[in-house]
Parts: structure tokens; sequence; C-alpha cells
């Protein structure tokens, strides 16, 4: 494989209207769109999605409108973590297909104007992984175990861990090793699960490696990395104890030993030489959990990565004054660094939003269907609010379809590997990642070749309704509703990228803002409330959430759970 086999058709040849002249910032303005290859489209029927079935629907995602994919894991894995347990970075895992069909995926998203982004799991590999095999293997003393978080433990016997952290997966985050005669050995660390232990960043083999591993991956052509637990690489020296119980509720509210070091910065700042050195604007996006925002800004610093996933805006329910205060914390902390906001309401690891709020404000691991027409109303809502924020935004797979959460999954079909760290009382991340629908009306709804034919997890009988096909062509479908919405973001002169709104005056529950262009200007109206609210009309009618607003004497009435956007 050289540098140049995807380079020619880069996309970059086809900047698209929002780009205009900034089209070398593609990323300031880019719709992404998560793709999470199991649950995506399966071409040979052996129930779990695959590359192969990715590339034959990529019509689909240029139709819709976006301008990059971004692809979950498919590397070889033996899936503890569905492919968040790499066991070799430069391999395609059989049951997702093989190089070929990656590099024919990136050539033909390329052909198609799009870009492609692949995710990147820097913090831990597989058990799996040769050198974890290998570091096993040869015992305490090898200079493998260098490559990890291996120790002795403590007590009597070396019987207790080494300190008291905890998994994210529940648990300890310590799982003692047994020497090669099968005697108890060292411990090794896995803030994960204990098929994925943690690499020792400080050893220079893990960061020759990745360096690596990033060059083989942009020669490949890709646009960019989802960086995996960007915030997780560097541990505090000593690995110091945190004391106390219930570490789990401090994950992102505090600085944490093994979360948010200092450190990791020097890790993004040879990445982005790196990706520097290639052509057509290769970017790097941190899933990077940190306490306040301002915390997430040090990733995307002029020298670091490109953007960061704003959690704090995926966590805040359907409410105004929460929503505003929330904007303006992301537009004001993403200026100081010139680095573009991003806005995502769901992804692969939280309950997706027309579930979370079809429930009363609850968090992101919701267990309950809650009023579904509720839900979808809000999440259509939610959807053209996001879509109308200055910066980039980021689609899950199936939310365009107005997908919920599959919530009453039977535990015996459950693969998410916290639901057994935490004993059923935690991990319920399969509701967001049952596989697609997208025709007929027999499972697996046209997400594999055979009706009848098997999915790796079980799709409800109402997804027929919901499935692609159901759907196109219908102007009251949630997909008609994405398709309008980023057809207009694209075209319209004042969306896409930007660094802030203009707030309007709006009554209670109401958010209103302006963007402005030299081209024409831009009004989006929320009612968050549930009562319908009149109000000024600002100009013509783009687009809404739910029933178009009616202009009649230079007012309109809300609806509801609404969103309008306005041309001005
Ligand atoms: C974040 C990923 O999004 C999640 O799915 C995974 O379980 C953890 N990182 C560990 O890799």
């Amino acid at each position: 494989m050289t540098q140049n086999l995807a380079a020619t058709s880069r996309p970059d040849a086809a900047p698209t209207a929002q780009d205009g002249a900034a089209s070398r910032d593609w990323w300031r303005s880019a719709v992404i769109y998560q793709v999470y290859p199991r649950s995506f489209a399966d071409s040979n029927g052996d129930g779990m999605g695959d590359l192969p079935g990715v590339r034959s629907r990529l019509p689909y995602l240029r139709d819709l409108g976006v301008d990059a994919v971004w692809l979950s894991p498919f590397y070889a894995s033996p899936q503890a973590d569905a492919g968040y347990d790499v066991a070799d970075y430069r391999a395609v895992d059989p049951m997702f297909g093989s190089l070929l069909d990656a590099d024919g995926l990136i050539r033909d998203a390329h052909e198609l104007g799009m870009r492609i982004i692949v995710d990147l799991v820097p913090n831990h590999s597989s058990d799996q992984h040769e050198w974890f095999q290998r570091a096993l293997r040869e015992g305490p003393g090898s200079a493998l175990r260098e490559r990890y978080h291996f120790r002795a433990g403590k007590g009597t016997e070396g019987e207790l861990p080494p300190n008291d952290w905890e998994s994210i997966f529940g648990g300890p985050a310590w799982t003692r090793s047994h020497n090669p005669d099968g005697t108890p050995g060292e411990w090794y660390l896995h803030l994960f699960a204990p098929e994925q232990p943690d690499f020792n960043w400080d050893s220079p083999a893990v960061a020759d490696e990745f360096r690596s591993i990033l060059r083989f991956w942009l020669d490949m052509g890709v646009d960019g990395f989802r960086i995996d637990v960007a915030h997780g690489m560097v541990k505090a020296p000593g690995l110091p104890d945190i004391g106390g119980s219930e570490q789990l509720k401090l994950l992102g509210n505090d600085v944490m030993p093994f979360f948010d070091q200092d450190g990791v910065h020097e890790i993004y700042r040879s990445w982005r030489k790196i990706l520097d050195e290639y052509p057509g604007q290769r970017i790097g996006v941190a899933e990077a959990w940190t306490p306040t925002v301002q915390r997430t800004a040090n990733y995307v610093r002029p020298d670091e990565l490109h953007q960061a996933f704003n959690f704090q805006y995926l966590g805040t329910h359907w409410e105004a004054g929460a929503l505003r205060e929330v904007i303006d914390l992301s537009l004001d902390s993403m200026r100081p660094v010139d680095a573009p906001t991003t806005w995502v309401l769901s992804n692969h690891d939280v309950t997706r939003h027309a579930t979370r709020f079809a429930n009363p404000p609850g968090g992101t691991q919701i267990r309950t269907a809650g009023d579904r027409e509720l839900g979808l109303r809000r999440a259509r809502a939610a959807t053209l609010l996001m879509l109308a924020l200055p910066g980039s935004a980021y689609l899950y797979q199936g939310e365009e379809l107005g997908l919920p959460d599959v919530t009453d999954l039977p535990d015996e079909v459950r693969q998410d590997p916290s639901f057994f760290r935490a004993s059923g009382q935690d991990g319920f991340r399969d509701g967001c990642r049952v596989p697609l629908p997208w025709s007929g009306t027999e499972a697996p709804y046209g997400f594999g070749p055979v009706a009848g034919g098997p999915s790796w997890l079980p799709q409800p009988a109402e997804w027929a309704a919901l499935s692609v096909e159901s759907q196109t062509g219908d102007p009251t479908s949630t997909l008609e509703l994405y398709r309008s919405a980023l057809a207009v973001r694209r075209e319209h002169p004042a969306l896409g990228g930007g660094t802030g709104v203009t707030w309007l005056d709006a009554p209670e529950g109401v958010l209103a803002f302006r963007r402005e262009s030299a081209e024409g200007s831009f009004v989006c109206y929320a009612n968050t409330g549930a009562e319908p609210v009149r109000v000024a009309a600002p100009g013509r009618v783009l687009l809404a959430s739910g029933d178009e607003p009616v202009v009649d004497g230079g007012e309109t009435v809300l609806a509801p759970d609404c969103t309008s956007w306005w041309a001005v």
C-alpha cells in the first residue's frame, strides 16, 4: 500500500457549499456519521455487520448528506468489548472482512465525496495481543512486561491488588496473572475489562508502535482518527491509591490518577506532527471525558488534536435553560484555542436520545422505554437544534430513523462486558447497538441478505415500520427530516462552521438564536416546553421538526417540543 492509495480521489477536490473558500478546514463544519460496523449492514448473512456491508450502503450515506463517516473498530479482536479490545492494529478481523475491503471502502467513500475516520484504541490492547501474550509467557522480568502495567501484589503473599483502583466496567482494575509454571504471579492493570490490559505509555516501544500504526492507516488513506479513551493513556507516577469507595461516581467530575493527566498532551503533540505531514487535512478527534469543558479544550489546542466530543452537551436534558448554558459554555471554551465546537446526541455507549428524552432527566443510561411519542418528538427537535449550532456535529447510525433504545433485550443475548462485570446492574449499552432495519417486513429487515436470517442482537417487530425503505419518500418521516436538514445546512450560508450565536429574547422554555452571514441570516427557534408559544415570525420557514409553523400577521405559534429554522 502506498501513501497515495486513496489520495487521488480525496474529497478535497469537491468542496461542499458551506466549506466555500475554507474547504481546507473541512472538519470545522463537518457532519460526521458514526457507523457501528457490527450493526450497520451484514453482507454475508452471518448475523454480524461487516465492511462490505458498509461499503454497499455508502450511497445511502452520501444521499443522507453527511461529510464523513467514523467507523468504530473493525480490527482483529476477540470481541471481549465489541472490538475495543484490539489484538492486531493493522489487521481487519475476518468477521468484518479484509484489508482489501477496508481499502475498497476508503476509496469508494472518497469517490462519493465523503471522508473516513477510523477508531484508534491506544489506552489498552486485547489480552490476546502478541505483546501481552509474550509478556505472560516470559514471566516477571520480561522486557515485554514494561509495555503494560505489571506489578507485584500487596499482602504477605502478593494476594492483594497493587492499588485500590476500580475498573470502569466494575470490580477491581487489576487481575492477577499466572507465572509460566502456573503459580499465582504479578497483577496487571486494566481500566476496563480484564481482557483489555492497559499499555504503559512510559515505554518508548508503545509510543513508537502507535506512531507506526497511525502511519499505517494514514497510508491506507484514512482522513482521521477517533481516539478512544484519549484522556487515559498517562497514569500518575507511582499509581497512587484514590481512597474511598464509589470511585466510578468521581469519573468525569474529578481529576483521577488514571484520567486526564497533563502528560497525555505530549502524545497528541507528537501525533499532530504526523497528521500534518499528510495532505488533505487528516484529523484527530478526542474521546476525552474530563471534569470540565475547559479541560476538554486542552486536547484541541492548535498543536494537538482537531476536535473533542462534547459530552457535556450529550448529557444535557431537553430543557431550554440548561441547553443555553451548555451551548454558551461549549462555544466559549473552544474559542480561546481556536477549535470548532462539536455537538453530539447519541453514540454506541449511551441510551439513544429518542429514549433519553422519552424519560424524565436521568443521565445517559436509561433502562425504561418511557413515552415513545414524546421522546421522538423531542429527539427530532433536539436534532434540528444541534444541526443549527456552529461547529461540527456527530450523528449515530439509526438516529436518522428515530430509533429508540431497545430496553427489553433478554439478558441471555446481551454482550456488553460491563453488564456481566456489574452483575446486571449496569452495562445496558447493547440497547443502542441493535442492527439497523433497512427494508422488508421480516427480521432482520434487510440488515442481512436473507429474510428470516440471523442478527447478532434481535430487532423489535415494530422496526419494520422504521426501516429506511418505509421512511423513504414519506415527508413526515424522521429520515426525510434528516435529509432535508442536512441539505439546508449545506446550502444556507449562515449554517455550518462558526464560533458563536446571537441569542434573541424568547419566552420561558424557548431557545431563540440568530446566525449571520453576508448572503443571508438564519434564526432557530426551539420550544422545549409543553405549551404552544406565540412569537414574532422572523422570516420564512425553512424547516420544522413538527408541523410547519403558520405565519399570521407577522406572528407564529411554536408548537411544544418543536424546533423550526427560518431564513431571515
Ligand atoms: C470507549 C468506547 O466508546 C467504549 O465502547 C469502550 O467500551 C471503552 N472506550 C473502552 O475501550
